[in-house]
Formats: C-alpha cells, sequence, structure tokens
C-alpha cells in the first residue's frame, strides 16, 4: 500500500552525477529505485504480475546501449589555409561558382584556395560538373596541405537555413566515408551574411552536422561508432553569441535524437511502461527543474479516466500516465503552458483490426510520436532551461490491443469530465486517450495547451508525408507555432475546426461517438477533442501521422521537438 503512494505522489528525484544519455541506457542503469516500488502498485488483473512491468521479455531483444554523438563545436577566426585536419569543407552557392574570362573563380575564398592548391579546385570542380547545387559535393584528397581533404559542398542558389542544416549533413556524411575525425567548415561567401545572423547560420550547420552523424544501432548486432569528434566553424564570428546558439542547436538536437530513438524503439521493447521510465529519467537528470508523477491503472481509475482506460484494457502491458513538470530555475511562473503527447506504444486497431494494405499495421511503434516529441522537447528544456514558464508534459501512454478484456465496438466509455462517448471505431483509440489528457492538462491551470498525435490516417491522404496539420480557434496560437516552425524549419499547416461537421459526431445513445465519417477525417478527429478543453483555454492539435515517419530512410524524422522547443523558449522571459 506504502509502495502505491509513492508512485502516486509527486516526487522529485535529486540524482547525483546521474547519466545523462537517451533512452538506450536507461534499461541497464534504472532497475532499482523508483520503478521497483512500482511493480507492487501495478497489482492489476494477475496475469500482468507475471511480467516485469518496464523490462519488455518478447523477443530477447535488449538496445545496446550507444551514446549519441558527441562532438565539439567551436568557433574560430583564422585563416583557412592554416588549418589542420581531416576535411576542410566549404559551403558554396552557385553564384559563389562564377568564373572570370579566365575561368578562374571570382570569389575570394575560392581564389585563394585554388591559387594555395595549384589550380586542383578549379579543374576539380569543372572536371566533375560542380556548380554549386543543392546536394551536389565534391571532395579532393590533398596530400602535403594542412588539410587532408578539401570539400565543395553545393548549397543551391538561395542560402537558407534549411541549406545550412543540410550543409552539416553533408559534412557528416563526407565525415562518415572517410572515417575523419576533425573538420572545419566555412562558407565561402560568409562575409556577405549579416552579423546577427551569423550565429543561427552557425547553429543551423551544427544541427545538420549532429543529426548526420547519428545513426540508430541500438538494434543492430554490429555497428560503428561515428569518427567525427570535432567541428570548427570558421568565417562566422567568435564570442559568447555565437557559442550561445551552438550550445543551443546541441539541446535542441539531444531531445530530436530522444524522440527518434523513442519512436524507432519497437512495441516489444518500448512499452508504456518504459516510456514512463524514460519520463523519469528526463526528471533525475534534471531534478533542479522536473518533478515526475506516473499515475498506475487504478490511479487513473480514480481520476475517472474511462475513456483512457478503455483503450488499454486489452494489452498485458499496463497504461502508465506520465506528467512530467517543468519549474523555471528563477521560480517565477508569468506563463503556464501544457504539452500533451499521443502515446500509444503500439495500435492494432483493436477489434476493427488494422488489415489491408495501407493499413501500415507493422509501422504502428510509431504511434507514440506525439510523445516522442513532448519528451523529446522535455529533455532539451531540462538543459536549455527556459525563464518564466511552467510546463507540464502529460502522456496517457497505452497500447491498443485485442483480448478478452478489451473494448468493444458499440461500448460507451465515460470520460474524465463526465462525457460519454459511444466507441464506433475502437482504431479511433487515439482520440480516446487524449481526451482524458486534455482534461487532466487544463486541470493543471495551463493557459495554453498544445497537443501532438499521429492521430489520422486523412491528415497524411491531406497533407502527404511531411506537413503536419494544425488546428485551433485561436489565431494567436496559430501564429505562435508558425513563427516557431519557421525557425525549427518542421513544416505545419492550419487546417479549419468546421463546427457544422460535428453533426457526424453525434450518437443516438451517449454524447457523441468517436468517428464521423470517412470525409473530413482530421478535422471531425480535432473537433472530437475540443470536446475536452476549457473554452478559456488556448488550445492547438497538432496532427502529426505523416511527418513521423521518414519512409525513405525507415526511421523515425523527431518531428515535433525543435518546433515545441522554439515556441516553449519564445513564451518564456
Ligand atoms: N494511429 C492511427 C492513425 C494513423 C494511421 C497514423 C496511419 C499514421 C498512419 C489512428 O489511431 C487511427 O487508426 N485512425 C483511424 C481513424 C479512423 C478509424 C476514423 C484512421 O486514420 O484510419
Ligand atoms: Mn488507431
Ligand atoms: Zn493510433
Amino acid at each position: 500500500m506504502a509502495a502505491i503512494r509513492v508512485a502516486s505522489s509527486s516526487f522529485t528525484i535529486r540524482a547525483s552525477a546521474s547519466p545523462s544519455s537517451s533512452f538506450s541506457s536507461s534499461y541497464s542503469n534504472f532497475s532499482t529505485s523508483v520503478f521497483t516500488k512500482f511493480e507492487f502498485g501495478l497489482s492489476w488483473r494477475g496475469k500482468r504480475m507475471a511480467h516485469s512491468i518496464t523490462r519488455a521479455a518478447l523477443g530477447l531483444t535488449e538496445p545496446k546501449q550507444i551514446d549519441p554523438p558527441k562532438i565539439a563545436f567551436s568557433a574560430k577566426e583564422i585563416d583557412l589555409v592554416e588549418w589542420k585536419g581531416d576535411i576542410l569543407a566549404v559551403g558554396v552557392t552557385e553564384k559563389d561558382m562564377e568564373r572570370d574570362e579566365n575561368s578562374a573563380f571570382k570569389n575570394v575564398i575560392l581564389q585563394k584556395l585554388d591559387l594555395h592548391l595549384g589550380g586542383l579546385l578549379s579543374e576539380a570542380s569543372s572536371e566533375e560538373d560542380f556548380t554549386g547545387k543543392a546536394g551536389q559535393s565534391t571532395v579532393l584528397r590533398l596530400p602535403g596541405v594542412g588539410s587532408k581533404r578539401v570539400g565543395l559542398i553545393g548549397l543551391g542558389a538561395a542560402s537558407a537555413r534549411t541549406a545550412y542544416r543540410s550543409l552539416g549533413e553533408s559534412v557528416a556524411a563526407a565525415a562518415k566515408s572517410s572515417r575523419a575525425s576533425n573538420v572545419a567548415i566555412t562558407l565561402a561567401s560568409s562575409e556577405g551574411i549579416a552579423a546577427e545572423l551569423k550565429p543561427s547560420t552557425a547553429s543551423a550547420i551544427a544541427t545538420g552536422a549532429i543529426l548526420g552523424t547519428f545513426d540508430d544501432n541500438r538494434f543492430k548486432s554490429e555497428s560503428k561508432k561515428p569518427a567525427l569528434q570535432s567541428i570548427d566553424i570558421l568565417g562566422l564570428g567568435i564570442g559568447p553569441e555565437i557559442e550561445k546558439k551552438l550550445k543551443y542547436a546541441e539541446d535542441v538536437c539531444s531531445g530530436i535524437i530522444l524522440g527518434k530513438e523513442l519512436v524507432n524503439a519497437p512495441a516489444n521493447v518500448l512499452t508504456p511502461g518504459v516510456l514512463a521510465e524514460e519520463a523519469t529519467r528526463i526528471a533525475s537528470d534534471h531534478s533542479d527543474v522536473f518533478t515526475v508523477k506516473i499515475l498506475d491503472e487504478e490511479q487513473c481509475k480514480e481520476l475517472k479516466m474511462g475513456s483512457f482506460l478503455a483503450v488499454g484494457a486489452a494489452s498485458c502491458n499496463p497504461p502508465h500516465f506520465i506528467h512530467l513538470c517543468y519549474k523555471p530555475p528563477g521560480g517565477t511562473v508569468r506563463t503556464k503552458l501544457a504539452l500533451v503527447g499521443k502515446g500509444l506504444t503500439f495500435d492494432c486497431g483493436g477489434y476493427n483490426i488494422k488489415t489491408g494494405p495501407g493499413s501500415m499495421i507493422e509501422l504502428m511503434k510509431f504511434d507514440m510520436g506525439g510523445s516522442a516529441a513532448v519528451l523529446g522537447a522535455a529533455k532539451s528544456l531540462g538543459k536549455i532551461k527556459p525563464d518564466g514558464v511552467e510546463v507540464h508534459f502529460i502522456v496517457a501512454a497505452c497500447e491498443n490491443m485485442i483480448s478478452g478484456t478489451g473494448m468493444r465496438p458499440g461500448d460507451i466509455l465515460t470520460a474524465s469530465n463526465g462525457k460519454t462517448i459511444e466507441v464506433n471505431n475502437t482504431d479511433a483509440e487515439g482520440r480516446l486517450t487524449l481526451a482524458d489528457a486534455l482534461v487532466y492538462a487544463c486541470n493543471q491551470g495551463a493557459e495554453k495547451i498544445v497537443d501532438l498525435a499521429t492521430l489520422t490516417g486523412a491528415c497524411i491522404v491531406a497533407l502527404g508525408p511531411s506537413i503536419a496539420g494544425v488546428f485551433t480557434p485561436s489565431d494567436d496560437l496559430a501564429e505562435e507555432m508558425s513563427r516557431a516552425s519557421e525557425n525549427s524549419g518542421e513544416k505545419l499547416w492550419r487546417l479549419p475546426l468546421e463546427e457544422t461537421y460535428w453533426e457526424s459526431m453525434k450518437s443516438g445513445v451517449a454524447d457523441m461517438v468517436n468517428t464521423g465519417g470517412r470525409q473530413g477525417g482530421s478535422i471531425t478527429a480535432a473537433l472530437f477533442l475540443k470536446q475536452f478543453v476549457d473554452e478559456k483555454v488556448q488550445w492547438m492539435h497538432i496532427d502529426m501521422a505523416g511527418p513521423v515517419w521518414n519512409d525513405k530512410k525507415k526511421s523515425a524524422t523527431g518531428f515535433g521537438v525543435s518546433t515545441l522547443v522554439e515556441w516553449v523558449v519564445k513564451n518564456s522571459s
């Protein structure tokens, strides 16, 4: 009984020298303390007791503990030709590649390098038809100079943040293929960049380099450690401003990497319990600013979360309701925010099972992408420590499975705000979990709530694989998030909350059904969520069903983390 109380009360963990790693390491390091106590708290129907609560045994897979890439960045002002290391990479636009009548480079940096290399650069770029187009790159091996290799990397016609990020990615790829450990990056026309934009240019390059270096090899039996150890950024200035921006980029990337790892982890490894453990780890790594509360099934029942609990009812892996709370180090709170993430560690559809081609059942481990964005953002914010904001990170984590204890089509559920829901489709489960999570978020006194969810296939049909749908009654919040996403480079598109479509969500026996027709499926889903949000709260729903996953790379994107961090930081003092 006492152990249940440990789980139910809010606690701050003060860990000394806790390993600041991502969740790959939590398996080996977190088997004691808080969570062993949970095992007593979770005595839910005998069959679940047989399992270790957080460690998933199915398939005998244990993720390898691989530390995320650690690259030391330094902003330097030194002459390019003096720099010593493995690769000197120069970002060039198409304009930078223009030649004069003697076919010599017009650009002074390229001119100087070429002179130093006895015309090799000019020769090689002509031979390889390198014109500076985005995506082009050419790397020359140069014995006898300070740098062992010189690379030209195309930025395209314009130089934008995305181009600088790609530059970083290309450098990471070049470093990978030549096993380079020390790299310098510069721009052929860095002097053309306004002084106030130089630090953010450097941070965009750094972001690309970090994320490009990261490979999720935790589930491969063999993998190589990345060789890249240091990157010098030349020609973009030095001093506290650029250092600050570089650190910010690293902090955001650590959250993005966590987000990717959480989504990539399969459902036999990442159960709701393991997700809760990960949230607890974030709190213990940054115990100066975080407290964490994990509610087990009994405690959710006390809070009358009938909608959430019904979704998890068929699974042997019990549901966990996760609530992380960030309080600024200064103590003064001017704004209270909440970030709510859909946390379905697997969604088979339930009795409305996902069958047939296109249902993507084999990818439904990614159905906790919203929670990955929220926890990734929490990890970053724990490092950035913005002032003036209190942030609640909320995830109703569970698994949508099939068994004799599961909800049936036609069942009527009662959510924690008292509203009743007739389940006309068990595969529209995300909104059922979010309903209780949103009610809980409102009860925390949040003034602005943003939820993120891989909610509808319809949103992928509408916006394709790389754009998320945004729904909000608040033009102000829409504007805030749009600005945050411009900085992060993540694509959002606002869709309407068309109230007349609520018609299709009416039930004959309950307050509402959980799905309307096929038409406007993302809109009716958003209208459903709206039923669970206080009208005085500014609320936004982001449907990230498309951008959660990169089909070409067969990997998670970490979508949402950087926009959320950006938005929270903008809401701080
Ligand atoms: N997790 C899915 C949404 C989804 C589908 C995300 C495909 C990414 C790719 C969600 O729980 C779901 O099943 N939604 C249904 C809703 C329908 C039953 C109204 C859908 O989109 O088919
Ligand atoms: Mn579903
Ligand atoms: Zn789902």
